[in-house]
C-alpha cells in the first residue's frame, strides 16, 4: 500500500532495528529506508540479513546486516560501533528482537520464562543502553542540541492475560515500563523521545503463525472491532510517524496499533 507519509520525511536519518531481518522489524526497516532512511539491521541468523539486506538494496535502500544476539553486550556494542562507524551517527533505535513460544505456566521451566525476558526486556535495555551515546544530543556525529529516537516493540498480551503467554506478558510489561523511564529520564537529560509501539494480531509473521492456530483464529475474527488482521505496514507506519518530526512532542507513550482488538467485550 502506498505510503501517505512524504517520501523525504526520514531522509539521511540513520535507524539500527534489532530483529530487523524480517517480520514487522524488517517491514519497518523497509518503511523507514522508503522513507530516506539509511538501515541497520542486526538479528542472529546471516542468510536472513543478507537477504534482507539484498531486498533494501534492490530498492535503492542504503543498508548493512550485522549479526549479533541482542543478549549478549558485546554484540550490542559493537553493533552499534559498526552502525555508526559505517554511517556516521546514530539517529533512530528500533528494538523489534523477540522471542516466543506458546506454553503453559505449569510446562514452562523457569529458564524459559528467563529466556524471552533476556531477550525482549534484558536486549531492549541492554541496546537503549549501549546506544545512548550515540543518541544522545551532541553524541557522535550529532547536532548538540538534538538528540535521537527510540521505538520498543511491544504486545497488548498483558493490558489483561493472555492464555500460555506469561513469560511474554511479563518481559512486554517490561519493556513498556522501560519506554516510559527511559522518556523521562532520557527526554529531559538528552533530549531522546522513547516510544513504544503494540502490534495487535497481524497476519503474515512469524509470531502470528506460531501464536494463531486457525481455530483461534476464526474465533478472534468475529470479535475483532474492524473485523480483519492487521498488516506488518501498519505497525510501520506508525513507525514512521514516531520517528519523524512529526511525532515531535510524543514521548512515554506505548501506541497500540491493533484495530481496537484488546478492547473487546461481547455486546451484552
Ligand atoms: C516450552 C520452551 C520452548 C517451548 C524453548 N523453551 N522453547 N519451553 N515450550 N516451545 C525453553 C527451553 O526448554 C529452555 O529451557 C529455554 O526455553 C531456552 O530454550 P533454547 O531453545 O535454548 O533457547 P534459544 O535457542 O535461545 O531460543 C529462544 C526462543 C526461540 C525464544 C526459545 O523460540 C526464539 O529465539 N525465537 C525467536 C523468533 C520468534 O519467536 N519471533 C517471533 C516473536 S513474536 P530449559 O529449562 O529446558 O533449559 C512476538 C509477538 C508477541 O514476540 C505478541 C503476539 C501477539
Amino acid at each position: 500500500m502506498e505510503s501517505p507519509f512524504k517520501p523525504d520525511i526520514l531522509r539521511d536519518k540513520v535507524a539500527l532495528l534489532t530483529g530487523g531481518g524480517s517480520g514487522i522489524g524488517y517491514e519497518i526497516a523497509l518503511q523507514l529506508g522508503k522513507h530516506g532512511a539509511l538501515i541497520a539491521i542486526m538479528g542472529r541468523r546471516k542468510h536472513v540479513l543478507d537477504s534482507a539486506v539484498a531486498s533494501l538494496h534492490i530498492l535503492g535502500i542504503p543498508a548493512i546486516g550485522l549479526v549479533g544476539d541482542v543478549r549478549r553486550r558485546d554484540d550490542a556494542v559493537k553493533t552499534l560501533e559498526s552502525t555508526v562507524r559505517h554511517f556516521g551517527r546514530l539517529d533512530i533505535l528500533v528494538n523489534a528482537a523477540a522471542g516466543n513460544f506458546l506454553v503453559a505456566p505449569e510446562d514452562l521451566s523457569p529458564n524459559g520464562f528467563r529466556t524471552v525476558l533476556d531477550i525482549d526486556s534484558v536486549g531492549t535495555f541492554t541496546m537503549c543502553h549501549e546506544a545512548l551515546k550515540y543518541l544522545k544530543k551532541g553524541g557522535q556525529g550529532k547536532d548538540p542540541a538534538t538528540g535521537g529516537t527510540i521505538i520498543n516493540i511491544s504486545a497488548t498480551l498483558h493490558y489483561t492475560a493472555t492464555w500460555y503467554q506469561i513469560h511474554v506478558s511479563a518481559a512486554k510489561a517490561a519493556v513498556d515500563s522501560i519506554t516510559r523511564s527511559l522518556a523521562l529520564e532520557w527526554g529531559t537529560d538528552y533530549d531522546i523521545r522513547v516510544n513504544g509501539i503494540a502490534p495487535g494480531p497481524i497476519g503474515d509473521t512469524a509470531g502470528f503463525s506460531k501464536l494463531a492456530p486457525d481455530e483461534i483464529l476464526r474465533e478472534a475474527k468475529e470479535k475483532m472491532p474492524l473485523d480483519r488482521l492487521g498488516e506488518k505496514w501498519d505497525i510501520a507506519m506508525a513507525a514512521v510517524y514516531l520517528t519523524s518530526d512529526a511525532g515531535k512532542y510524543v514521548n512515554g507513550t506505548t501506541l497500540v496499533v491493533d484495530g481496537g482488538d484488546w478492547l473487546h467485550k461481547p455486546r451484552h
